[in-house]
């Protein structure tokens, strides 16, 4: 990829206030790509999480959503945590409430709460054991099999975990209005045009669209088995930052993104290069969680991260 002077310069800029500021830089797979250029890590959230939790940096400068950046500051309290675009939420994180989260566990009894990481810091507080993509099976399983679980909020992803883990879970309205857009005819339309191609998809699709798929995981599990697999064409079924990673790691294969029009994550796209330089300027937009959430908040990310 060919990257022109100004992008060169702010990236120079960047690397010279990271070191001022002892800053390390996560960004999720679905970032643009001259930002996953610039970061230390790029990653699934769970690998940004470990990355959150273990860094030995003063200051975390997180490129993605806000729950990420918010998982960051429960991980490590006392890093300062950098969201270089304080809008840049996830709606499906908002697809839930803490208190909609109270009023149902009443109705159901004494569920176990398994919760998505993509949720707020009070929603982690309210729920038992967080999970992520790359983990909600395990972690499903991982819960006695005489306990009801609640999974909080994506439906889609609670259905692909009940389906592989054989269990039954009570499933929250929520889903990622992204993955969520791709239809069964989006599928055809994709395997018409591309015959040879094998179907990977992200499990937050719906789930006569994951039926379809060859291979369904998380970001970094289709990052890993587009490598190994012998395939050389893929139809890649998640948000098209991911296609960065996907062409520079297999410059041999071809990758076509699903749905062009639709896998597109608007909040995510709001980080660009100046407002990363700004944030490591300025040391703002600063994410915090209060000391009372957090605590009951890093119980629910612990236990996930404790699941072997
Ligand atoms: P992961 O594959 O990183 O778990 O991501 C899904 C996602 O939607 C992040 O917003
Ligand atoms: Fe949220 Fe979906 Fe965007 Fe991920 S892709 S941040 S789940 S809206």
């Amino acid at each position: 990829m060919h990257w022109d002077e100004n992008v060169h310069k702010i990236w120079e800029d960047i690397r010279s206030l990271k070191k001022k500021r002892n800053a390390v830089i996560l960004a999720h797979y679905y970032q643009k790509p001259e930002i996953q250029e610039i970061a230390d890590y790029v990653g699934d959230s769970l690998e940004l999480a470990r990355k959150a939790a273990g860094t030995s940096a003063d200051v975390i400068v997180f490129c993605g959503v806000h729950f990420m950046a918010e998982s960051a500051a429960i991980l490590s309290p006392d890093k300062t945590v950098l969201l270089p675009v304080k809008e840049s939420g996830c709606a499906m994180a908002d697809m839930v409430t803490v208190e909609a989260l109270k009023a149902r566990k009443k109705e159901l009894t004494n569920p176990v709460v398994v919760t998505y990481v993509n949720s707020s810091a009070e929603v982690k507080a309210e729920s038992d054991i967080c999970c992520t993509s790359a983990n909600a099976v395990k972690i499903v399983k991982s819960i006695p099999e005489d306990k009801d679980i609640l999974f909080v909020p994506d439906k889609n992803l609670g259905h692909y975990a009940a389906k592989q883990a054989k269990r039954e879970l009570v499933l929250w309205e929520g889903y990622c209005p992204v993955h969520d857009e791709v239809k069964v005819e989006d599928v055809i339309r994709a395997k018409e045009e591309h015959p040879q191609a094998e179907l990977i998809v992200h499990p937050e699709c719906r789930p006569e669209v994951v039926d379809m798929a060859d291979f369904v995981s998380s970001t970094s599990g289709l990052l890993r088995y587009a490598k190994e697999s012998n395939a050389k064409e893929f139809i890649v079924g998640t948000e098209e930052g991911i296609l960065h990673q996907l062409k520079k790691q297999n410059p041999g294969k071809k990758f076509y993104i699903l749905e062009k029009e639709k896998l597109v994550c608007r909040d995510m796209k709001y980080t660009i290069l100046p407002k990363l330089k700004e944030a490591l300027e300025n040391m703002n937009p600063q994410v915090t969680v209060p000391a009372e959430v957090r605590e009951r908040a890093l119980k629910c990310l612990q236990r996930m991260l404790d699941v072997k």
